[in-house]
């Protein structure tokens, strides 16, 4: 579970990015973070991730407190959530396989486990036929997939996306979005930030938005599966 208590963040130029910001996420849910640009989105998957520190308020992932947290675990914590950002960030003198596979080697996996591995993530995110492409040779969507396969390769309990659609279209947006959602049913906790109401009234899920640094609702919205 992932509780954000009472967070405030005020940058050091004094910008005021985020304002008393309480959420809670269970573990296995599907959350948006919406909001205008500015809105403090990125500030706070900054501080889930640790590369930045909260003004003042606690953060708690599965009843670790951020803050209390020794430096030494950093990279280790930072390793049980997978992120993806709207750039994508892939190595682009290395091929599809080899970027899903940097990312096992960085934390010591065996050549056998990753000849298992990649590929049966390169399945999961549609990308079989890929694997010798390099990223220049692929779609804005495709090289989504394979920042997708990079980050959950090292099965993260939580996956973090800033704006993993920003880049897209609308179709491949919602290609990615549905991936997304099937990865979360195979029971990895999401959430997605987005400044697109079409997103997330396509998709039926909780919605949390913020304005200005301030959470101003958080609510299950549109989509089929609707429940209010
Ligand atoms: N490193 C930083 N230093 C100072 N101000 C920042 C920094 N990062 C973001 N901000 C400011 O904080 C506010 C929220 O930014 P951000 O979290 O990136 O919003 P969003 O992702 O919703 O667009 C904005 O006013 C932005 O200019
Ligand atoms: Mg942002």
């Amino acid at each position: 579970m992932i509780e954000i208590r009472n967070i405030s963040k005020t940058y050091d130029n004094g910008t005021k990015a985020l304002k008393d910001i309480d959420i809670r996420i269970q573990d296995g849910e599907f959350v948006f973070i919406m909001g205008r640009s500015g809105s403090g989105k990125s500030t706070l998957i900054r501080l889930l991730l640790k590369e930045a520190e909260p003004s003042s308020g606690r953060i708690i992932v599965n009843d670790m407190d951020l803050q209390k947290m020794p430096r030494r675990y950093i990279p280790k914590y930072r390793r049980r959530l997978g992120v993806v950002f709207q750039d994508f960030r892939l190595l682009k003198d290395r091929t599809v396989f080899e970027n899903v596979a940097f990312a096992q080697r960085v934390v010591g996996a065996s050549p056998r486990k990753i000849r298992e591995e990649v590929p049966r993530m390169l399945k999961l995110v549609g990308l079989s036929s890929k694997y010798k492409s390099f990223p220049h040779q692929l779609s804005g969507g495709e090289q989504q997939r394979v920042a997708i396969a990079r980050a959950l390769i090292n099965r993260p309990e939580v996956l973090l996306a800033d704006e993993p659609t920003g880049n897209l279209d609308h179709e491949n947006a919602t290609e990615i979005m549905k991936l997304l959602e099937r990865i979360n049913a195979l029971g990895t906790t999401v959430v997605v930030v987005t400044h697109s109401q079409e997103i997330v009234d396509q998709m039926g899920k909780r919605v949390i938005t913020l304005n200005k640094g301030r959470l101003v609702s958080d609510e299950r919205k549109g989509g089929s599966d609707r429940e209010d």
